[in-house]
């Protein structure tokens, strides 16, 4: 089973992660933007655009199904990337949504997918009486990216994000920015004992391992990474760094162009 993914960058490990965990027998083609990130502060027809261009991309690499590893692409174009690829599409918000039992529901996310209000629609779609508040985290993927998470800033900033939400007495905060997973440590620091974190890729994993449980079952060998492949659109050097750190791997990182031309290395 071979799985197509993206983000802008690390975010789309945490996806990775969990669906290893889940299904082990899979292998990976990850695409990481990295020459565009962040995307939480771009535009909507810059998302859009983005996912013209990924979704593209994926459709000439042969893969099985697609992950949108990415709440803010996942909000905004979700569409666009259904409509280019012709393999099962699998989402962070849908499936966290219909998953969620809580009713005091928060939701961290990126500015771009908080403007959309894509987690509150999709939740009210599903539990038409919960509470949900959304915060936008302008400052989180920037700092996550250059690994600044444990200096003092980082906490006060985190504090200042979710202060308002512990004020509505939230019982669950979902993270909704494939990012945050990474400092989860630090974010039950700040939260009371009783707010419940929601992953997102759980409920998408679950999701996936359901309608290709048939398939996964097939693959008897474990290929996660022999066969994943890493593109980023920006220095490979860098990605490899961060791959080590946070997948415990050391994989070979190619450099793409997604102006059209494919592949240039
Ligand atoms: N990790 C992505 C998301 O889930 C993108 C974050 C960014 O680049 O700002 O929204």
């Amino acid at each position: 089973m071979r799985l197509g993914l993206f983000d802008s960058g690390v975010g789309g490990f945490t996806v990775l992660r969990k669906v290893v965990e889940l299904c082990p027998n899979t292998s990976f083609v990850y695409l990481a933007d990295t020459a565009r990130l962040p995307y939480g502060s771009k535009t909507t027809n810059e998302i859009i655009q983005i996912a013209e261009e990924i979704s593209s991309w994926f459709s000439h690499q042969n893969i099985d199904a697609f992950l949108v590893a990415c709440n803010t692409t996942n909000a905004i174009a979700l569409d666009v990337i259904k409509k280019n690829l012709d393999v099962p599409v699998f989402d962070l918000i849908g499936s966290a949504a219909s998953g969620i039992q809580e009713s005091r529901v928060g939701v961290i996310a990126t500015p771009s997918t908080v403007k959309t209000k894509a987690y509150t629609n999709a939740i009210l779609e599903y539990k038409p009486k919960s509470f949900v508040i959304e915060q936008s985290c302008p400052e989180f993927v920037p700092m996550i990216e250059m690994d600044k998470m444990n200096s003092d800033d980082f906490l006060n900033v985190a504090i200042k994000y979710l202060q308002p939400l512990l004020n509505q007495k939230i019982d669950s905060l979902i993270l909704g920015c494939s990012h945050y997973p990474l400092i989860t440590p630090l974010l039950t620091e700040i939260l009371t004992s009783n707010v419940k974190l929601i992953d997102p890729s759980e409920a998408l994993s679950l999701k996936l391992k359901l309608s290709m449980d048939s398939k996964i079952s097939n693959f008897s060998k474990k290929t996660f990474l022999v066969d994943s492949k890493f593109y980023v659109t920006s220095n490979p050097k860098g990605f490899l760094l961060k791959a080590k750190h946070w997948l415990k791997v050391f994989p070979e990182v190619n450099l793409v162009s997604l102006q059209k031309k494919g592949c240039v290395s």
